[in-house]
């Protein structure tokens, strides 16, 4: 693939790695709630076990996505006037981005920016999406925002950015950090640009909670290859036969949380990190966080982050929502 100049692999690892190794440092070091950045959960086992999830009868969340865009691009794209180059918040699959890229790319040529942190993620993408008529992809394997930034650089004067934050990874973000994000990345953009932003709406909590906590097991395993990964990675000694998975719903915050939970006291040590702690038992390491929205509020998390919400395309089935918002 194209891929945007960047730092030599080997470099680029190193820093990564340090900069997992100080992360989680942080995460288990500290009083209290001990907690991971959920991020993490995604190297190339846990991209792969997601991929599993979104198969699971139960987790009904990315075939929502997937539909309301099959049904809905050409009308959401429709809404666009002028000339836009595309930037993608996680690179995802690319198979829901297909049906927007197919819509924008029949009245122009589309340049398609994903930008993802993981470089399998990109190739994933490119394979995809790469033999499509009309669209030229070129990735950036950086962090979100800093990505958004050379893609907004790049442009030029007269073409407008369409961003995407499709499958409610903005979920991940407590509400007031997802104002922030959304405020961010209204500062990168020009008025007129815009931002396509998919949310997942709140619905019954037994759904919910087998959407995370799944019969076969699979999103357990994923939830605990957090844990793998830092044994190999950080040459860490946590004993997973002794850690289950937990889901709960926090019904203030509207958002499921998942969790790791030592079933016995258990000393750990991480030897590539110099850094070594103890579980008590029953405590928990907060992984993830995956917050559901009133179908309302989306309009208004835009208003205060310096959008106006131009639409909004649901899906009935598994309740979700397309929105598109301007930058004003
Ligand atoms: C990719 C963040 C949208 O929150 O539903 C799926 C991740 N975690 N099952 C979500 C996830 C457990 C997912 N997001």
């Amino acid at each position: 693939m194209a891929t945007a100049p960047r730092l030599a692999p080997s470099l680029l690892a190193s820093q990564a790695l340090a900069e997992f190794s100080s992360d989680v440092i942080v995460g288990l070091g500290q009083p209290g709630q001990k907690e991971l950045p959920s991020k993490y959960l995604y190297d190339e086992v846990g991209s792969a076990l997601f991929d599993v999830i979104c198969l699971l009868p139960e987790y009904g969340l990315s075939r929502a996505g997937m539909r309301s865009l099959k049904r809905y691009a050409p009308d959401i794209i429709s809404r666009l006037d002028g000339s836009f180059v595309v930037a993608e918040l996680g690179s995802g699959s690319g198979q829901k981005t297909r049906f927007l890229l197919e819509a924008l790319s029949r009245r122009q040529r589309v340049n398609y920016y994903p930008i993802d942190i993981s470089s399998s993620a990109l190739h994933r993408c490119q394979q995809e999406l790469g033999e499509m008529d009309r669209v030229s992809i070129v990735g950036f394997e950086r962090a979100y925002l800093d990505g958004l930034q050379e893609v907004a650089a790049r442009r030029r004067d007269g073409e407008h950015l369409l961003v995407l934050f499709l499958g409610s990874t903005i979920g991940n973000f407590d509400r007031p950090a997802g104002d922030q994000f959304l405020r961010d990345v209204r500062n990168v953009l020009r008025e007129g640009d815009a931002l396509l932003l998919a949310t997942d709406l709140e619905k019954p909590v037994p759904q919910l909670l087998a959407a995370y906590d799944d019969e076969a097991g699979v999103t357990a395993a994923f939830n605990k290859n957090l844990l793998a990964r830092i044994n190999r990675e950080l040459d860490g000694d946590f004993d997973l036969s002794r850690i289950q998975h937990i889901v709960r719903y926090d019904e203030a915050e509207r958002r499921v949380e998942m969790h790791l939970r030592s079933t016995t006291w258990q000393r750990v040590t991480l030897r590539k990190a110099r850094f070594n702690f103890f579980l008590r038992e029953g405590e928990t390491i907060w992984t993830e966080s995956s917050h559901k929205y009133d179908p309302q509020e989306v309009p208004r998390m835009g208003e205060r982050t310096g959008y106006r919400c131009a639409g909004q395309w649901f899906d009935t089935e598994w309740p979700f929502a397309q929105n598109l918002f301007f930058a004003v």
